[in-house]
């Protein structure tokens, strides 16, 4: 708003969700019950929720209005004819295929792509693209540039792809890619944002390649909102033109609706290859459902028609990145070592730096997680070596960076929530040097961070 330096939530709050405030004594019991992993405790007892910012976003009213005029029709039902209308007025691609999730549609996707001795560039994978891939028997080939991968260092667009590096695979193996993937913004990475540049750059490499290129769409609008942001070309044009300038690059999409549809559950496969399009519908009814609902309800459909209405919305947009900003602003100026800048989705703290007397193998991420749960009932995300440690033959090797991800969800926190966070957080950091490590005394085969128990040193 013209003449305020404050930016406000740009809703009122119609329906609450009471939190269960617990004590400290209360959480106490209940890590050790969970055995310190923040994924075992039941989310009543977590005060402010931080594990993801996907599904967990609120919905507006004409969200729920949507809801109400879902149609549940098996096939051809308007609410799918209202959901193409809305994804191809941001993503004209030929075909469409709603899928259940963002994963459903990557592993349609790679299933008919992947395989063994194919190999799948992008920036940074998310973890669920990445075993896709390799389920498929193909390789993920991570080319984020340099500055992607040092966390105190700024760049405008960490989330970049190194073309140089891409073009030195495709001159070496064009024969084994079958398409190169963006990832907008790049999650893995931080929440880091792609630059039109960039991916103008990558679109031209794909090009001399003759090479389909395929975004992870999951994050597009805070993506588009860093390029009107901070691209000097760009500056300050409808966000909803810079989407439609993103698409216009690219050859086809997976998309997970749980972020940038503002929607709690729902996804997308899109491409212009009509016969990649009939081999993945043909997958798509095995798994998730007819080609006018994939795996979705008709109000599902709906309520992301609308939620992509509502996500190009600038005043929206102008919130959502303030309102990670203002996390990060306020944590850095007391010294606290994380990613930067902030990310569009998240804050990522750098337990490495905060908790240099904690080794890797004693899980410093988990350690700063579990702490931050302790002191004010904050549930953030470990991304470190208790996630990425345990290798294939069940030896340990330290993660290359120890995280934790403090996730906001869309819509849900209003300015006093983050401040409690920032409190909680400061409280731990100063008394950082207290904190101990932890070990690990059960552990399933993969994925081992979901489920785990920890007992502490
Ligand atoms: N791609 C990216 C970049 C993601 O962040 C996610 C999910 C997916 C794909 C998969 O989508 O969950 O709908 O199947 N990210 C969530 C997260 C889980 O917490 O970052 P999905």
């Amino acid at each position: 708003m013209e003449g305020f330096t404050t930016i406000i939530e740009p809703f009122r709050v119609k329906s609450i969700e009471p939190l269960h405030l617990t004590t400290r004594a209360e959480r106490e019991a209940l890590l050790a019950k969970a055995g310190y992993n923040l994924f075992s405790l039941h989310s009543d007892d977590v005060i402010i929720d931080l594990l993801t910012d996907s599904g967990t976003g609120a919905m507006s009213a004409e969200q729920w209005a949507a809801v109400q005029r879902g149609d549940e029709s098996y096939a051809g039902s308007p609410s799918w004819f209202r959901f193409e209308a809305a994804v191809k007025e941001l993503f004209p691609f030929a075909h469409l295929i709603p899928t259940h999730q963002g994963r459903a549609a990557e592993k349609i996707l790679f299933s008919v792509v992947g395989g063994k001795g194919k190999v799948i560039p992008n920036n940074t994978h998310f973890d669920t693209t990445r075993a896709n891939v390799e389920h498929s028997g193909a390789e993920a080939v991570d080319l984020v540039i340099a500055e992607g991968k040092d966390p105190a260092l700024r760049h405008p667009f960490k989330g970049n792809m190194d073309v140089a590096a891409l073009t030195r695979l495709l001159e070496a193996r064009r024969a084994d890619v079958p398409l190169v993937m963006v990832t907008i913004t790049n999650n893995s990475g931080g929440g880091q944002p792609v630059s039109l540049e960039n991916l103008r750059a990558v679109r031209a490499v794909c090009d001399r390649f003759a090479v389909p290129l395929f975004l992870d769409g999951c994050r597009f609008a805070e993506n588009a909102w860093f390029i009107r942001e901070r691209e000097e070309a760009h500056r300050g044009r409808p966000v909803k033109d810079i989407v439609k300038d993103i698409s216009a690059l690219a050859d086809g999409m997976t998309m997970s609706a749980k972020k940038d549809g503002l929607a709690n559950i729902g996804g997308w496969l899109a491409m212009n290859d009509g016969v990649l399009a009939q081999q993945c519908r043909e997958l798509l009814i095995l798994t998730e459902g007819f080609p006018t609902y994939g795996g979705l309800a008709g109000r599902d459909l709906d309520a992301i028609a609308q939620g992509l209405r509502e996500v190009v919305d600038e005043s929206y947009l102008r919130y959502r990145v303030r309102a990670v900003e203002y996390l990060a602003e306020r944590l850095l100026a007391a010294g606290v070592p994380m990613v930067e800048p902030a990310g569009g989705h998240a804050v990522y703290l750098d337990a490495k730096r905060l908790l240099r007397h904690i080794p890797p193998l004693q899980y410093p991420g988990q350690a700063l997680a579990v702490e931050l749960y302790r002191e004010g009932g904050i549930r953030g995300c470990e991304i470190g070596t208790a996630m990425f440690g345990k290798r294939p033959d069940g030896s340990e090797q330290p993660a290359a960076m120890e995280l934790v991800r403090l996730a906001m969800p869309r819509r849900v926190y209003t300015q006093s929530h983050v401040d409690f966070v920032v409190e909680a957080v400061l409280h731990v950091f100063e008394r950082r040097e207290s904190l101990r490590g932890f070990r690990i005394v059960e552990q399933p085969a993969a994925l081992r961070h979901f489920t785990a128990r920890f007992a502490p040193l």
